[in-house]
């Protein structure tokens, strides 16, 4: 494995790899030598780089991990697979649907294993609930909805790559978390979203820009810092279509006080609800309209045979975002190390087409909003 970007969430691949027992961390490449250097000792990998392409050229790199801020996703996923690598690409898969249809045409003639961490797939309350779904435990569903809120935006001093469309793309809250929702509720219910009708906002319309470089999530104060205008969303309202009919409505938001990483998904069907809340992962709720509700606990021993492998724990002891994140990694590295081409992949292994509808259902919903709220297609 080699990974390039170690901020926030890269260490997170690494930790989850090395889980797997059989794949060497060779490289980590940073934004400079000296950071690549310092990363690659931190995470305990054997060389450090100051630039991807040297990473990629290592010889004995093998799968590359693209944990870069986005503006970067596409000219790394792309050299790596004009390599013959195998590629994690962490989300959004691109900038673009654009970029990411073109990666997708790039993945397919490399004939390699590629993915997109849509990491909330590795959850094993989440393949419950999408075996469920398919046994039709709950019925036909018709109404699908949630929300994904975070805090970590809400004050005018909070400020990421993710605001600078330059860097973070078009979109924050919608690319950054939606995307999450969206895959999920696609996952879960193997349906696809067809049309969006969106209507998004910039709460807070001036930021303090810190002077210097930080990473995600950094919440200590900094020196001196610029005002600058704030042009992407941070909070957004959106209507859903299904193409088997059903309706749905989630909302994201990054400035909402006291939703940490507070993602919801119900799924309502004509016998039958289901809930999944990710900051109680170890919980599956089950709405009955003739008899009283359940909690499902994630328990090996109560949760369905095709979700099992996903729980390595008996219950009540928690797993949580690390384990299903591991998981995925799992699902990964076993297509690679049995050799597989490009497809067939896991279903909780998110493809570059599933990466590309991601940016697709993202462009939609801004089109929809910028229109004031018009029903809008979603690009195939
Ligand atoms: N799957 C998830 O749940 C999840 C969670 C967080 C972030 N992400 C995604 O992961 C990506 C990274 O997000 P993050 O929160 O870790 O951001 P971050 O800012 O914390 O980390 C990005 C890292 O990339 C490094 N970097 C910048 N330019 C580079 C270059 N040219 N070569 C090598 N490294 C370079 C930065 O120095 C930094 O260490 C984003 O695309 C984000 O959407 C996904």
């Amino acid at each position: 494995m080699g990974l390039v970007g170690a901020g926030f969430v890269g260490p997170h691949h690494v930790d989850a790899v090395r889980r797997l027992g059989y794949v060497d961390i060779v490289a980590v490449a940073g934004s400079n030598e000296a950071s690549g250097q310092q990363k690659a000792q931190t995470l305990g990998a054997k060389r450090g780089y100051g630039n991807y392409l040297a990473l990629i050229d290592d010889p004995e790199v093998q799968v590359v991990h693209n944990a870069t801020p986005n503006y970067l996703h596409y000219e790394v996923t792309s050299a790596a697979l004009a390599k013959g690598k195998h590629v994690v690409s962490d989300k959004p898969l691109a900038m673009t649907a654009a970029e990411s249809r073109k990666l997708v045409d790039e993945a397919r003639r490399a004939g390699v294993v590629t993915a997109v961490t849509f990491n909330y797939r590795g959850n094993p309350l989440v393949q419950h609930a999408r075996s469920a779904i398919a046994r039709g435990d709950i019925g036909t569903p018709y109404f699908i909805h949630g929300y994904y809120l975070q805090d970590w935006l809400l004050k005018d001093t909070d400020y990421s790559w993710r605001l600078d469309p330059e860097r973070g793309g078009a979109s924050s809250a919608l690319g950054d978390i939606g995307s999450h929702w969206c895959d999920l509720a696609q996952h879960m219910t193997d349906l696809t979203i067809t049309h969006v009708l969106g209507d998004t906002a910039t709460v807070i319309p001036t930021r303090k820009k810190p002077r210097g470089s930080r990473e995600a999530f950094q919440t200590e104060r900094v020196g001196q810092t610029d005002d600058v205008a704030i042009t992407v969303e941070d909070l957004a309202s959106v209507l859903v279509r299904f193409d088997n009919g059903a309706k749905g409505s989630f909302s994201v938001g990054q400035v909402c006080g006291g939703h940490k990483n507070d993602l919801v998904i119900e799924v309502c069907g004509s016998n039958a609800s289901v809930a999944w809340r990710q900051e109680h992962q170890n919980e599956l709720w089950f709405g009955h309209r003739d008899r009283a509700n359940e909690i499902l606990q994630k328990d090996p021993s109560l949760i369905d045979a095709d979700a099992r492998p996903y729980a390595h724990l008996p219950g009540g002891h928690q797993e949580a975002w690390a384990d299903a994140f591991s998981n995925l990694m799992r699902d990964i590295y076993g297509c690679i190390a049995a050799g597989k081409p490009y497809r067939p992949l896991p279903p909780t292994v998110a493809t570059f087409e599933d990466g590309y509808r991601a940016n697709a259902i993202v462009e939609a919903v801004l089109a929809s909003a910028r229109l004031g709220g018009v029903w809008t297609e979603v690009a195939r």
